[in-house]
């Protein structure tokens, strides 16, 4: 099968969150179970630097008269042991030539012609479906997250006159982000004017690129199976739940994975000390060297809690910065490694400054410190208000950290809650609070104090942790399967 992958970020090349992460990861996971993978990309700097060996395969125009080029070539970074990935990308400096990070500029504010840099990406997918590389053409078109939703509508008008039908698969990774834009600019989209309709993509008089994904795709799916359910409810469905329950037939989650190549605590090669679930003394050495590191006492016996994270209410700041007075009264420590929010940055800061051996605020995104974090904390928080997957909770069990989540979307699906029955029956791996509220949160902490005190089963739950293989394997099957069905 033939598929493109398409998206507008991609691990280790260009990174502002777990898209990244998953859309760098998958398609050697296809591969790997056969698949003939190409990806599709914005021509950002950081990507046009990675594309080996370049190849111009075409042109075409965009609706409002830019000429785009596409250009193929390999991904080194990207490929694993002999499987070699290579991508398409489109080259219009006019839109992607703009340092920084792909969707905003210095000022955190969307660029405001994101509509036009993100059709053109959509339009591209469609052409590379319809034979603008005359020695590949797409299958199946799977597409990821507002940025690459409108592949989906280009190719249902495709479909509908121009030729044979390519089927699409929308993956949705947080649909909070919708990619929302004036009316006005819909002529700049080169849809035509059925689109703009409530049946399309329009959303409360405006254009939403999320729902164009939505609406078109042949199938959608989310990145955990809890989520794909949360969606379908007015509290989670960000106005789109009654829309996604009118797919339900066609939507499905399909849980993310770990990329093994990148984070495994035995191999990291951003850790100085290596350990695995046999040999932990590689990760107390990795706990001292943090705490060290970053100015807190260095103290085995004190649970370090730790956040890597966009600091955003999403992931559940504000609970954290409510809960850390418990931490603190316990003798734990706490490490935040983060941006976002200006006010959560601030908040964060001052209490680092008020308990200097006792909390650490490090801001700004910094992949080889978030590796050492995993490695050396003890308690992973992410008590998200809502999360469609998560991956730090992930990475945490894998590195010896017990994660400390809420009950939503992945955290879920990827948590079991320590209590009598699951010590027992040795499934516990981390604690689980249900409602977004500091009492519950509080709570957690505490049991995860409670734990700590009791070594042995503390030891026992990390282990179950570590064990869990969150391997592509098992994920890039179910895309497989699902692929199959629509081609
Ligand atoms: P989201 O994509 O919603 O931000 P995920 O948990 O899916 O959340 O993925 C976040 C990814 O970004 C993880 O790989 C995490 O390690 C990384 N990350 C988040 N913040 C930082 C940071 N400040 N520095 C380094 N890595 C970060
Ligand atoms: C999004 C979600 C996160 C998910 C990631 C990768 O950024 O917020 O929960 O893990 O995508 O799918």
């Amino acid at each position: 099968m033939r598929i493109l992958q398409v998206s507008a970020e991609i691990f280790p090349l260009l990174k502002t969150g777990g898209l990244a992460d998953i859309a760098g990861a998958l398609p050697t996971a296809l591969q790997a179970q056969g698949c003939d993978v190409r990806v599709l990309l914005p021509g950002f700097p950081a990507i046009l630097a990675g594309l080996k060996e370049p190849v111009r395969v075409g042109v075409f125009g965009t609706p409002w008269g830019e000429a785009v080029e596409v250009r193929y070539g390999a991904l080194p970074a990207i490929s694993q042991n002999d499987q070699t990935v290579y991508a398409y990308v489109l080259v219009a400096p006019g839109l992607y030539d703009r340092p920084g990070n792909p969707y905003e500029d210095a000022n955190k504010h969307p660029y405001a012609d994101n509509h036009r840099r993100f059709a053109a990406l959509g339009w591209g997918a469609a052409h590379l479906a319809h034979g603008l590389d005359p020695h590949w053409r797409a299958e199946l078109v799977h597409s990821h997250d507002w940025h690459a939703a409108l592949a989906p509508a280009c190719l249902a008008v495709w479909n509908a006159g121009m030729g044979p039908r390519v089927p699409s698969v929308y993956t949705i990774h947080n649909l909070a982000y919708q990619g929302v834009f004036w009316p006005q600019h819909f002529g700049d989209l080169g849809l035509p004017g059925h689109v703009f309709s409530v049946q399309g993509m329009e959303y409360f008089g405006q254009i939403s690129f999320m729902k164009a994904g939505l609406s078109y795709a042949s199938h959608i799916t989310t990145v955990s199976p809890t989520y794909a359910r949360e969606i379908q409810t007015p509290e989670q469905g960000c106005g789109l739940d009654g829309l996604l329950r009118g797919r339900a037939q066609s939507l499905s989650g399909i849980l993310n994975a770990v990329d093994d190549h990148v984070w495994n605590p035995a191999t990291d090669s951003q850790l100085e000390h290596h350990f695995d679930v046999r040999n932990m003394t590689g990760k107390a050495r990795n706990k001292a060297a943090l705490q060290a590191e970053v100015g807190l006492t260095v103290d085995a016996e004190a649970p370090l809690f730790t956040v890597v994270s966009r600091l955003t209410e999403q992931k559940g700041m504000p609970l954290v910065l409510s809960g850390l007075a418990e931490i603190l009264s316990r003798g734990g420590q706490l490490l935040v490694l983060g941006n976002g929010d200006t006010q959560l940055e601030q908040a964060f800061a001052l209490q680092a400054k008020a308990h200097p051996k006792k909390v650490a605020f490090r801001m700004g995104y910094d992949e080889a410190f978030a590796h050492r974090i995993f490695a050396g904390s003890d308690v992973t928080l992410v008590p998200s208000r809502f999360e469609p997957c998560g991956l730090t909770q992930m990475y945490g069990l894998k590195y010896g950290s017990l994660p400390l989540v809420r009950r939503v979307g992945g955290l879920a699906d990827t948590v079991t809650d320590t209590d009598l029955e699951t010590l027992d029956d040795q499934s516990a791996t981390g604690f689980v609070f249900d409602d977004f509220h500091a009492d519950d949160y509080g709570r957690a902490i505490r049991r995860a104090f409670a734990l700590y005190r009791r070594r042995s089963d503390w030891n026992r739950v990390r282990q179950t942790g570590m064990r869990i293989a969150f391997d592509w394997a098992s994920a890039a099957q179910h895309y497989t399967n699902l692929y199959k069905s629509l081609i």
